[in-house]
């Protein structure tokens, strides 16, 4: 298990290419046994590594007095470099200080990054679905709701400027084609989620865990996050709590026939255990028995190896149309800073 983990870690380079400070991070922890056992309490499915990372940064931000570890982390305000050899010692004596509650943090928590800019990916998804509307929306691992408010943000695709020009979020993403930025979607009237544990953003103590999650040199994530939760918690979204395989065929029941159904999902199937991935794939497309139903996912696809070489470290937008093949839209960015439509 240590040696799983170990190796897990030691792939930080490549999966926090974004964040020097985790890359660091990834290789302390890679090689101290008493760190990797803490990562070792995460539940099936989640992510060791952005866990036990978040777990940290959670403490961090909630501290009176910033320990001196908080001098690495630019959303604390820190400048100290990651390659400052002090900081081995600093984590380290920092996680074994906050053993017992980084523990239960990494084994109660999960990860449930609620990434404002992928928005525009489901705009864009959204996009490619031949339909005036009105669609219900329906959110699978929706963490916080932030995406169902995405039509309440003013997202700038390239050049192109979506949504309303007075909204406080702003989206920007870059657009990697000279192809023009598909703008008609169709109308969205109901909308809602499902989430194993809905982040309820209008207490304090969810939005830290959200906070905590967010790479800690990404200040601009920071800004959209504070400024999306004010939006979402007024509008207060519909998210019911439970695994999708066991919620979906209840909500099947009570979701409209007589208009067609999007279901969105992003980040979120890699987060359920590999066993339950076809159980999870076919609750969803159950739904489209009883009305159309069009799937917009961003996830890493099933073909990951032969995918992540022809386009990197990245998600695959793709549309799946009432029992079609899924039709590939786009390659996205992780945190959808670029969109490169297929
Ligand atoms: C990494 S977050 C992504 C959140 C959001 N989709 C986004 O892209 O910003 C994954 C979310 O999926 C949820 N999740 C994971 N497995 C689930 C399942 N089987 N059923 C419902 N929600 C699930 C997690 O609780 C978490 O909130």
């Amino acid at each position: 298990m240590t040696v799983d983990l170990a190796r897990r870690f030691s792939y930080g380079e490549q999966e926090f290419a974004t964040s020097p400070l985790y890359q660091r991070l990834s290789g302390i922890v890679a090689a101290d046994d008493r760190l990797l056992a803490i990562a070792a309490h995460c539940r099936a499915g989640q992510q060791p590594t952005n866990l036990v990372f978040a777990a940290v940064h959670y403490l961090l931000l909630g501290a009176d007095d910033a320990p001196g570890l908080a001098g690495w982390y630019p959303s604390l305000g820190g400048t100290r470099t990651p390659d400052d050899p002090a900081l081995t010692g600093e984590f380290t004596d920092f996680c074994l200080a906050y053993r017992e509650e980084l523990t239960a943090l990494v084994a109660r928590r999960l990860v449930q990054t609620n990434v404002v800019k992928r928005s525009a990916a489901l705009r864009v998804g959204l996009a490619a679905i031949d339909e005036p509307g009105p669609v219900t929306l329906l959110e699978v691992g929706a963490s916080g709701g932030i995406h169902l408010a995405f039509d309440a943000y003013r997202c700038r695709i390239g050049d192109t400027d979506l949504g309303p020009a007075d909204s406080p979020v702003v989206i920007t993403t870059e657009w990697r084609s000279t192809r023009p930025v598909p703008t008609r979607i169709p109308l969205v009237g109901d909308r809602l989620g499902v989430d194993l544990n809905p982040i309820d953003l209008a207490d304090e103590t969810e939005r830290r865990w959200l906070r905590a999650l967010v790479w800690p040199e990404n200040l601009p994530q920071y800004g959209l996050l504070t400024a999306a939760t004010a939006v979402v918690a007024d509008r207060r979204p519909r998210i019911v709590a439970g695994d999708a395989v066991t919620v979906l065929p209840t909500l099947d029941a009570v979701l409209p026939t007589d208009r067609p159904l999007v279901v969105w999902h992003a980040a979120t199937r890699a987060h359920v255990p590999a066993e339950r991935r076809a159980a999870f794939d076919a609750a969803v497309q159950a739904l489209g028995r009883r009305r159309p139903l069009y799937t917009v996912s961003l996830e890493t696809p099933e073909d990951a190896a032969d995918w992540h070489a022809r386009h990197g470290l990245c998600y695959a937008l793709e549309l799946r149309a009432s029992g079609a093949p899924a039709r590939r839209i786009a390659a996205v960015d992780g945190h959808a800073n670029w969109i490169e439509p297929l």
